[in-house]
């Protein structure tokens, strides 16, 4: 992989899962991090871990103004801004007759307008300052239904297409954006499906690597989407699923 070093980013949902294996990743790699999460605990201790190379940004990144912060902060501490990775994510579940539109707007809101947030201040700095790389988080999801999932399958459907605008629209300011789809990934936001074994099995009987992938093998390809050996990878969708896309979403309805 290209080197990175020197580099500076952004990794919003940092301070869990993928977004946490990326920032060590980028860590290791001698990137500077700014990670934006809710998790204010989390973020203090990722800070004192790391001096200087961590900076921790409480952010609502449903929140504009929060944003906005978010990459002054970032360019405050570390003089500039080439990558970042829109991570944070989460869902509320719920058959599409019964789903409250609370439960949708929280679900649409993280998902898809927090994202359309990070991406357009990142790359509105970007854009004046000669250019950078975005990753945005998708899922398998963006292509394959599932129950009870319809406010989150389309938000993540909704990601991958404005991945694809914002390559469109960017790449003429020297801005790649490119969007990663996880399969099943073993984080907090799945152990409550997971740990049931029943679910859990029914999971494994569809994705012929018969596992879950960890944060760190997401990791990997999100920061190859940003590194020179993919400098003419613009708008693309990158599936990291243990090859379940070609075997298709197991039938949770029976667990519900
Ligand atoms: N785990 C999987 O199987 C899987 C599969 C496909 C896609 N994804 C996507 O990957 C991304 C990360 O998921 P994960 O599994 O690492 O989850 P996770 O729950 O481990 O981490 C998500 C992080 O986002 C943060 N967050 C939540 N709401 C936020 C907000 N409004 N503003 C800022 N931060 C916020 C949380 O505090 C948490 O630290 C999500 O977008 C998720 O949809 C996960």
């Amino acid at each position: 992989m290209g080197n990175l070093s020197g580099k500076i980013a952004i990794v919003t949902g940092g301070a869990s899962g993928i977004g946490y294996a990326i920032v060590q990743r980028l860590l290791n790699a001698n990137v500077k991090v700014a990670v934006a999460d809710l998790n204010r605990e989390k973020l203090k201790e990722m800070e004192a871990a790391h001096k200087g190379k961590v900076i921790g940004c409480v952010t609502n990144v449903t929140k504009e103004e929060d944003i906005e912060t978010l990459v002054q902060k970032t360019v405050d501490a570390f003089g500039g801004l080439d990558y970042a990775f829109n991570v944070a994510g989460a869902s509320k579940a719920g058959a599409i007759v019964d789903q409250s539109e609370e439960d949708w707007d929280f679900t649409v809101d993280l998902c898809l307008k927090g994202v359309f947030l990070s991406l357009k201040h990142e790359a509105k700095y970007m854009k004046e300052h000669g250019g950078g790389a975005i990753v945005n988080v998708a899922s398998l999801n963006a292509h394959v239904p599932m129950f009870y999932g319809a406010a989150y399958s389309s938000a993540k459907a909704g990601v991958e297409m404005l991945t694809k605008n914002a390559a469109l629209e960017l790449a003429q300011h020297n801005i790649r954006v490119n969007t990663i789809l996880p399969g099943l990934v073993a984080t907090p936001l799945t152990s409550g499906l997971t740990n049931v074994e029943a679910i859990n099995d029914a999971y494994m009987e569809r994705i012929p690597m018969r596992r879950a992938g960890n944060p760190d093998e997401m990791a990997g390809p999100a920061l190859f989407l940003v590194s020179e050996d993919a400098s003419y990878v613009n708008g693309a969708s990158l599936i990291v699923d243990g090859a379940w896309a070609v075997s298709g979403y197991p039938d949770l309805s029976k667990f519900m």
